[in-house]
């Protein structure tokens, strides 16, 4: 795919429902008991694999136009699948059904692509085996993963990594558990499977770092509505923030304060970001309004990567933009996503002719002369690919992008919104 520089981009948009809290949303609508309407569920590669899996599970999931509607059988509904199930390129999907499948009384085995099969699974295993699991995956820490009957005990456990799909993947596993479940996070990562395990009537209790779930009886379904990706969104306040002359307003974006790193971020940057139509339901939700705006560099590291990792590479992307240094750190854990994002960014940034370092948690990257177009690889990796998108949209000269559908894992559609705006 070709992409050229372009004029300022300007409108209104909405992006595809958050990817975190559609896989939750069909996983515990299964779990529940009663109809689950999901309003707004992203349409994603991944989130399609969740629903693959539990169908082959015998849960009934119709997807149409407006919803997707789960006929939950119940905390101990699922029956044994006939196959493996497929993960496809889902780490969530994969991470947090470690945790639902270590509590049934049949034996299941997950399976993912190529990518899946290289990502870091044994941070699951241990704290499941510790709750009484049988696992089996290969050399213990990857996929494909084989979880057999076998009793489960609530523990305490002091995640290695602020990580949600580790946290939830614990919880899950909790609901099937005797006795209470208690994780403490290094620093708070996104909170959606608490929040929504509150909604369907979960005793959980969360103080400061510490979370604590009581294993219930059953899970009342409730109708979720699931807001945009704030996620999906960054690539649109980055856009609108480095190509000149652009003002873009996205509606309806789940503005989570765990999830919302990239705002803090931008607008230290000097991004001209406002807030209108705030309203806080299960999920706070609002509509963001970007106007171009020269950036400065600044530092990331701490407890705020949790709050930004998947943002990551489309911020060094503004990096890249800004006059001065930017340091990106702590932030080891973009090495074991769809791919090495750290690897990936500094390798396709330097093929833009930015200054770009990489360290051991992060990258240096020194902003403010203009990053040139090029032939740009993605890695296999949707968030890659749509950074360097929004990259060519501000370089100097065109730019071409393989392997550009690798985008509808979580954004079917990003380039064609990308047109409309006038880019
Ligand atoms: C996710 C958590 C994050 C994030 C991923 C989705 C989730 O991963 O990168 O895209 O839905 O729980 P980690 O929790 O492993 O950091």
């Amino acid at each position: 795919m070709q992409i050229q520089p372009c004029g300022p981009l300007r409108g209104e948009l909405t992006v595809p429902g958050d990817k975190s809290i559609s896989h939750r949303a069909v996983m515990l609508g299964a779990l529940a008991s009663g109809t689950t309407h999901i309003t707004g569920f992203l349409m994603g590669e991944d989130c399609l694999s969740t629903i693959d899996c539990f169908r082959k599970m015998g849960v009934e999931i119709e997807i149409t136009d407006k919803e997707v509607i789960v006929e939950g059988v119940g905390l101990h509904g699922l029956c044994a699948p006939e196959e493996e199930l497929y993960t496809g390129n889902s780490g969530t999907t994969t991470r947090l059904l470690c945790g639902i499948l270590a509590g049934q009384p049949f034996t299941a085995t997950l399976n993912g692509d190529a990518s899946i099969q290289k990502r870091p699974m044994g941070r699951v295993i241990k704290p499941l085996r510790e709750m009484g699991a049988s696992i089996e995956g290969k050399n213990d820490n990857y996929c494909p993963l084989t979880l057999y009957p076998s009793e489960l005990y609530g523990i305490e456990y002091r995640l290695p990594v602020a990580s949600a799909q580790l946290k939830s993947a614990i919880l899950l596993a909790g609901l099937y558990a005797e006795g209470q479940t208690t994780v403490i996070e290094p620093a708070p990562s996104r909170d959606h499977t608490e929040r929504m395990f509150r909604a369907l009537g979960v005793e959980i209790d969360t103080e400061g770092n510490t979370i604590t779930l009581d294993p219930p009886e059953d899970l009342r379904a409730v109708d979720i509505e699931v807001p945009g990706d704030i996620s999906s969104a960054a690539f649109f306040l980055v856009a609108g923030a480095i190509v000149p002359g652009s003002e873009l307003t996205i509606k309806n974006v789940g503005v989570n304060p765990t999830r919302t790193g990239i705002l803090d971020v931008l607008r230290d940057m000097g991004a001209d970001i406002s807030i209108s139509n705030f309203r806080d339901n299960a999920e706070p939700v609002c509509d963001l309004t970007v106007k171009y705006s020269a950036l400065r560099g600044v530092e990331i590291g701490g407890s705020i990567i949790p709050r930004l990792i998947d943002e990551l590479p489309v911020i060094a992307v503004a990096a890249a933009f800004a006059e001065g240094e930017t340091i990106i750190r702590d932030a080891q854990e973009l090495k074991v996503k769809e791919s090495n994002r750290i690897a990936a960014m500094v390798n396709e940034l330097t093929r833009a002719g930015v200054n770009v370092e990489e360290t051991e948690d992060g990258m240096i990257i020194r902003g403010g002369k203009k990053p040139h177009g090029s032939s740009f690889e993605t890695y296999k990796d949707h968030r890659i690919a749509m950074s360097l998108a929004v990259l060519a949209l501000a370089a100097e000269g065109a730019s071409r992008i393989d392997d550009p559908d690798v985008v509808a894992i979580s954004y079917p559609g990003f380039f064609h919104t990308l047109e409309q705006l006038g880019g």
